[in-house]
Parts: C-alpha cells; sequence; structure tokens
C-alpha cells in the first residue's frame, strides 16, 4: 500500500506557531513519526507539504498518477476555505482522512466549516500527531475491506 502525506499552510512551522495549541514538536519530528509507523505497519509513505492551495491541488492531482492508494490530508487553513481542495479529492477518487492537530469543532466557528470532509472517508482531530497514525491505520483498515 502507498499513502501520501499532505500538509498545508503553517504547518511547516509546528514548533513555532502557537506551542499551546499545536505542541512543542516539528514538521520533522511529524515526519519522522509517521515514517516509523508506516514501517512497523509495512506500507509505503511519502510526504508534501505546502503554503499554497493550487500545490496543494497538483499534489492531490499527482497521486492519481502516482496511483496513490489512500491520502492523509490536513490542509491547514485551507480546510475551512477551498473548494479547490474538495473537488481534486473529489476528481482523483482516492480515499482521504482528513486530520487536524487541534480539535477544530470546538474552536472558532469558522474553523468548524470544513470543505475536505465532505469527500472525506474520516476525519481525525484532536489527537495531536497521532492523528495521523491513527488515519493510517484506518486506511489500513479501509482499504482492505474495500478491494
Ligand atoms: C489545523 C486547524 C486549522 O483550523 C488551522 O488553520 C491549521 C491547523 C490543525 O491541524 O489543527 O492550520 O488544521
Amino acid at each position: 500500500m502507498k499513502f501520501l502525506v499532505i500538509n498545508g499552510s503553517n504547518l511547516n512551522f509546528l514548533g513555532i506557531r502557537e506551542p499551546e495549541i499545536y505542541g512543542k514538536a516539528t514538521y520533522n519530528d511529524l515526519v519522522e513519526l509517521i515514517r516509523a509507523h508506516a514501517k512497523e505497519k509495512n506500507v509505503e509513505v511519502s510526504f508534501m507539504q505546502s503554503n499554497h492551495e493550487g500545490d496543494l491541488v497538483d499534489a492531490i492531482q499527482q497521486a492519481y498518477f502516482d496511483k496513490v492508494d489512500g491520502i492523509i490530508m490536513n490542509p491547514g487553513a485551507y480546510t475551512h476555505t477551498s473548494v479547490a481542495i474538495l473537488d481534486a479529492v473529489k476528481a482523483v477518487k482516492i480515499p482521504t482522512v482528513e486530520v487536524h492537530i487541534s480539535d477544530v469543532d470546538s474552536r472558532e466557528d469558522f474553523r468548524q466549516v470544513s470543505y475536505i470532509r465532505l469527500a472525506a472517508v474520516k476525519t481525525i482531530a484532536g489527537k495531536g500527531f497521532d492523528g495521523y497514525n491513527l488515519a493510517m491505520d484506518f486506511l489500513i483498515d479501509f482499504l482492505g475491506e474495500n478491494k
């Protein structure tokens, strides 16, 4: 199985941005955590991070050509604004789990709108970095059941 982990805007600033919300660990720490989990689960994983909406759309489209089996995506603030990311996930029809480090549903009202959620097979929020690995476990089961 081949997975792609996509992180959107400001997630490269993990460890620097609002540590009281997102923690002190860095984006590289996050990548290493997920890489170790993928190794344990015997699956392939690659990573992409961008602050630019169009680049995120391009990465989702590229996943189609790369025959990626599942996408784990935290779009950052584009979660709450991007119809383009929603449409890209719908277009490629690759099972996608929406992940948020913080519990978006208990934060400001504007964070309670999610466009990608309309196409995601699952949403995991408020579990910190572990949410990405939980998303991977979910996708492994989901893909096993939907072969
Ligand atoms: C986030 C939550 C979003 O509302 C915010 O804009 C982010 C990070 C999270 O992981 O909790 O950039 O997606």
